[in-house]
């Protein structure tokens, strides 16, 4: 309202003077020319009062701007010291411009150790060699993260401390935004989980040592009950882990076919061991008891937790692939792998080893056994035999 009052004012006043002035200067010639001074005189006045404002405006709002980034980079300096993961910051001349605290703390480097990238990185990565590699994977994924707009995907590193102690390190890095060149770089600590996850490492080894002497302990036992068959149990696995290579199985699987084959015959401690040391001929009832030692072995190993089916696998060692095996005549599919395997190698070993009441009847005649009943063993497994056995590489 006040400036509508104003306007009105200074308006009549402006047009009354104007009019005025017109009627004095069309009779008085000097007066127009005086008028024309005053009037340029005002227009400096004003322009200049007016860019006056304006510049001191712009420069308090210059001041302001200036102090309001001062104190975010205070702010955010002071958020990276205090924070509890070791940090660093650098510009784009490859200058340490700063260490928080954590840094300093867990390395042990402070600004002043490491004036310069390079010289951060001969410290923190002696050998030549590794912080070439280090060097490498950095700017590639440097790179990847500036032209896809990614995340920098956390690099795993050795980190030789001040103190000449090794830390392994996840390394992350990222820009301090877009008008900065600066980048700040963060260390994440992983030395005490990675020597958590060895010493579990470790242990699993031991545990699986451990068992393996026991598995071996069992063949052991099952051979002292039937010293006609001293060194079957070892010499079956060895074989069956050879064809389970041979047919390129994975890793895995043929450790479980090896461990099957050391316990294969486990049952057989249910059997009498007069029966199994009887040295004549077998009557249909004492066979029908010796034939029981797969159900039994299964029955023996099915509540052991072994991380492979070897129940599954002794159960059908004595199948065959045409159905005439024992215990429950399976046929073709029906039995696994691992047992194809097993049946053969079972059989090799049994006919080529040297027995105290007969000699051996050697490897050819145990060859022959298998390639001359294709019917009753997997093809696959009989080809990796004869392949084995020509390579000279079954030993019993
Ligand atoms: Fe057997
Ligand atoms: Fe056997």
């Amino acid at each position: 309202m006040r400036i509508v009052l104003v306007y009105a004012v200074v308006a009549g006043a402006w047009i009354l003077a104007s009019d005025i002035l017109s009627r004095e200067m069309t009779v008085n010639p000097n007066l127009l020319t005086a008028v024309a001074i005053a009037k340029g005189a005002l227009f400096v006045v004003v322009t200049s009062a007016l860019l006056f404002v304006q510049i001191r405006g712009d420069l308090a709002h210059l001041q302001v701007s200036g102090d309001r980034l001062r104190e975010s980079e205070h702010r955010f300096r002071r958020v990276i010291d205090l924070s509890p993961v070791p940090m660093t910051t650098s510009d784009a001349s490859g200058n340490v411009t700063l260490t928080n605290e954590a840094f300093v703390k867990v390395l042990g480097y402070s600004r002043e150790d490491i004036p310069t990238v390079s010289e951060w990185y001969s410290a923190a990565f002696p050998d030549p060699e590794y912080r070439r590699g280090i060097t490498y994977a950095w700017d590639r994924e440097s790179e990847r993260s500036r032209q896809t707009g990614d995340a920098f995907a956390p690099l795993e590193a050795k980190v030789r401390c001040k103190d000449g102690t090794e830390r392994t390190m996840l390394v992350s890095s990222a820009s301090l935004g877009a008008a900065s060149s600066e980048r700040v770089v963060a260390f994440f600590d992983i030395t005490e989980r990675e020597q958590a996850e060895e010493a579990i490492l470790r242990s699993n080894e031991r545990l699986e040592q451990v068992l393996r002497s026991v598995i071996a302990l069992i063949g052991k036992v099952i051979e002292a009950r039937d010293p006609y068959t001293q060194g079957h149990e070892e010499g079956v696995a060895r074989i069956s882990r050879l064809i389970a290579e041979e047919m390129g199985l994975p890793a895995d699987e043929v450790d479980g076919i090896e461990v099957a084959g050391l316990v294969h015959d486990v049952g057989k401690l249910g059997v009498p061991a007069e029966i199994l040391t009887k040295p004549g001929k077998l009557t249909d009832a004492e066979y029908a008891l010796i034939k029981e030692h797969s159900q039994r072995g299964h029955d023996i190993l099915r509540d052991i937790d072994f991380d492979w089916p070897v129940a599954g696998i002794v159960l059908q060692h004595h199948e065959r692939m045409d159905g005439s095996g024992y215990p429950d005549g399976l046929l073709g599919d029906e039995i696994s792998m691992a047992a194809r395997i097993l049946m053969a190698a079972d059989v090799i070993e049994a006919m080529a080893a040297h027995r105290p009441y007969r000699p051996a009847l050697g490897l050819d005649a145990a060859m022959a056994e298998i390639a001359e009943h294709p019917e009753k063993y997997d093809p696959r497994v009989v080809s990796a035999c004869v392949r084995l056995h020509e390579a000279g590489r079954i030993e019993v």
